[in-house]
């Protein structure tokens, strides 16, 4: 597996596959990597020729008070899980090199960002897409995978990519669990024992609207008032538990098709999220 550091050298190295007429795909990551990652790179090496994993923990995405200065790093281990997987590359670049002093631009997508993790995590969303769309032009995939763990991110930066043309295949993977059934997050490191139990009441949750769906529950208010009330048996600060369309994270007042459970809590003073599509098959 080669380490490319800067953007010219990753751009150069793009070059020269798709001129051997090669397909690449791109796994974007902030590192400290999981099974969850891991799959992720598995499903680029199937479906492109070359696998590129990017790992940068991009400081725009972090507000004021945010974790970006404790974010979990290990380099060498991760160099080490990639590899193991197959990965061509690790792309892995420093900040400035990103971001240097004189840069000003920024993506944004409008009216998806407001809503949900957007409503409490202001500018998040638009560090996001920046920095996708700088990895999407550096490394010139045909495909790109990121988890539906971040079902809100998804829905961005696929209306990024078709509201800017951009001939990349956006694909959403499952989201991956612990036998235990929390959602796997590199900040699930920050839980302490009694906060990781708290925490598994996202997973019995979204297990009681899938029960409750295929019992033919239709109305979305019933469903939420019994969610809360799940999420209130535990020490977690509920963010919001809501009822969405997938593409359109607007509310659904009727359970049908596409809706997704999403959920933000606090576990202590560490945020985790969960989802699930409702209707869908695992
Ligand atoms: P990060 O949190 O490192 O996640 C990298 C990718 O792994 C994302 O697409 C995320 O949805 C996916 N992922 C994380 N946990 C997962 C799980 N349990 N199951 C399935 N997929 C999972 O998301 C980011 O980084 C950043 O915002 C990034 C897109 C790299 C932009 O900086």
């Amino acid at each position: 597996m080669e380490i490319i550091r800067t953007p010219a050298a990753m751009t150069a190295w793009a070059n020269s596959i798709l001129a051997a007429g090669q397909t690449i795909g791109l796994v974007p990551t902030m590192g400290f990597f999981h099974e969850g990652h891991l799959r992720l790179m598995r499903t680029a090496k199937e479906k492109a020729d070359r696998a590129v994993v990017s790992l940068f923990v991009n400081p725009i995405q972090f507000g004021a008070n945010e974790d970006l200065d404790r974010y979990p790093r290990d380099f060498p281990r991760d160099c080490g899980l990639a590899e193991a997987e197959g990965v061509d590359v690790l792309f892995a670049p420093g900040v400035q090199d990103m971001y240097p002093p004189e840069a000003s631009t920024r993506v944004m997508v409008s009216g998806l960002t407001d809503v949900l993790c957007g409503a409490s995590r202001p500018g998040h969303f638009s560090g996001v897409t920046t920095v996708v769309a700088k990895l999407f032009h550096l490394i010139k995939p045909q495909c790109a995978v990121f988890g539906r763990k971040d079902f809100q991110q998804l829905a961005v930066i696929r209306r990024m990519a078709a509201d800017l043309n951009w001939d990349v295949e956006i694909i959403g993977h499952p989201i991956v669990r612990e036998p235990d059934g929390l959602a796997m997050s590199s900040r699930n490191t920050y839980l302490s024992g009694p906060e990781r139990q708290a925490a598994l009441c996202l997973s019995r949750a979204i297990a009681h609207a899938r029960r409750r769906v295929r019992e033919g529950l239709v109305e979305a208010e019933i469903l939420l008032q019994e969610v809360d009330w799940l999420l209130q048996q535990e020490a977690v600060t509920i963010e919001y538990a809501s009822l969405v369309d997938q593409a359109t994270l607007r509310p659904l007042a009727v359970l049908q098709k596409g809706v997704v459970l999403a959920l933000a809590i606090k576990a202590g003073a560490t945020r985790l999220i969960d989802n699930d599509i409702l209707f869908e098959e695992h």
